[in-house]
């Protein structure tokens, strides 16, 4: 595999050398790349001589003329992983900047990155420090952590970079997992669906379409090729997944159904509208002194006839159901006809609908539910594909 040992300035810069030699002997090939702190301790000439390949310094270097070398490697990675990784480092990834060739190439990569931070323990324990490991934790970024002991500056605290050993098995944990769905299609149905009372009024509800957008990132993560089925929805989808635009039910059922045709995962994270209003109206209903009744009719159960249509899929649904009853969801497992179902409720605080993190029990039949415990999306969304694919 591919991997960009990116390298920044702490004192355990001398360690990215042994790092590189340890990846290589596992069969990995390796480009390295130094910030500019980096090279006060160790210099590019270490790691070419170590690698056989050019070492990235500065954000305009090209080692192939007319090549922009940060998107070449960013796109030609399997890994990047940054270690040592400084305070500084690990706030502007977090941040999302890019002001140095390291920092441009992690933020041009999709490929998974693992970072081990190493610096002073007041310098990790830092509200900011702590603040942009949480967010690159919720964006699937493997943190190996460091360790405690006493650190060079003199003081004692959590700090030191994680034994290689620790990153070697990470970085190979990571690499696994980026592979676990090569060659697999997954749809997902994701979203609201919007049904029409008259042309500018609707039906709908509160999904945001963030759990579909988790799924996808973390299929995207294990290797797959991803389409989404999306009701209208303000979030931005992955740039890699298909992404197939619906309104209404009967809408996201024709373009899921064609969608799944060949697939091997299916997963129903739509809030799909149970009913429908029976005849919209043509232009805009006026308002009027009487009561009106609307008519509405089922829509149908777009998981449930794809797993019909598709009985060799492995065809997933979500159930917005309490984890303390889990018979609710599991009767739905069964007259659906899925594979596994996921239940998440909904009304608990902080998690479930527009929220950032989720708790979700996976029940499959004849095996006893698992539990993922409240995470954010996108790592309910790695636990549950990981589940699934083993
Ligand atoms: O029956 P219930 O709406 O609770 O089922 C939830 C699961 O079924 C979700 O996976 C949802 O995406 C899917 N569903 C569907 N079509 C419907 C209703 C629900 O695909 N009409």
């Amino acid at each position: 595999m591919n991997i960009v040992l990116g390298v920044s300035g702490s004192i355990a810069a001398y360690r990215a050398a042994d790092l590189a030699r340890e990846l290589m002997r596992q069969g990995h090939t390796i480009r390295a790349c130094l910030t500019d702190a980096a090279q006060q301790f160790v210099t590019p000439t270490l790691f070419e001589t170590l690698t056989g390949n050019p070492c990235l310094i500065d954000a305009f270097d090209e080692p192939e003329t007319g090549r922009m070398a940060h998107i070449d490697w960013a796109r030609q990675a399997d890994l990047i992983l940054v270690a040592p990784a400084t305070a500084n480092t690990i706030n502007k990834l977090a941040a999302g900047i890019g002001d140095d060739m390291l920092t441009t190439l992690v933020l041009a990569a999709t490929c998974p990155l693992v970072v081990a931070p190493a610096m002073n323990p007041q310098m990790y324990a830092n509200e900011i420090t702590q603040r942009s490991l949480k967010t690159l934790s919720a964006r699937a970024v493997a943190i190996v952590e460091p360790q405690e002991g006493d650190v060079a500056c003199g003081e004692h605290g959590q700090g030191k970079l994680a034994p290689n050993s620790q990153i070697v098995d990470t970085v190979q944990a990571v690499l696994a997992s980026s592979r676990l769905l090569a060659g697999k299609r997954v749809v997902i149905t994701s979203g609201p669906t919007q049904e029409p009372i008259d042309e500018v009024r609707f039906l709908s509800n509160r999904s945001s379409g963030k759990m579909g957008s988790a799924i996808a990132r973390a299929a995207l993560l294990m290797g797959a090729e991803v389409t989404i089925v999306s009701g209208p929805v303000q979030i931005a989808y992955p740039l890699q997944a298909k992404v197939v635009r619906v309104g209404d039910a009967v809408q996201m059922l024709e373009a899921t159904i064609n969608e799944s045709a060949g697939a091997d995962i299916v997963i129903g994270a739509a809030a799909v509208a149970d009913y429908r209003p029976a005849d919209p109206v043509a232009g805009k209903m006026r308002r009027g002194k009487d009561n009106i009744t609307l008519t509405l009719v089922p829509n149908p159960d777009i998981i449930a006839q794809v797993a019909r249509s598709y009985p060799s899929a492995c065809v997933v649904g979500f159930a917005a159901e309490p984890t303390s009853d889990l018979s609710v969801a599991m009767e739905k497992l069964v007259r659906k006809g899925l594979f596994a179902i996921a239940a998440n409720d909904v009304s608990a605080p902080g998690t479930g609908f527009d929220a950032e993190d989720n708790d979700i029990a996976l029940i499959r039949r004849d095996v006893a539910p698992v539990m993922s415990g409240r995470r954010s999306k996108l790592a309910c969304a790695l636990w549950l594909l990981d589940n699934l694919a083993r």
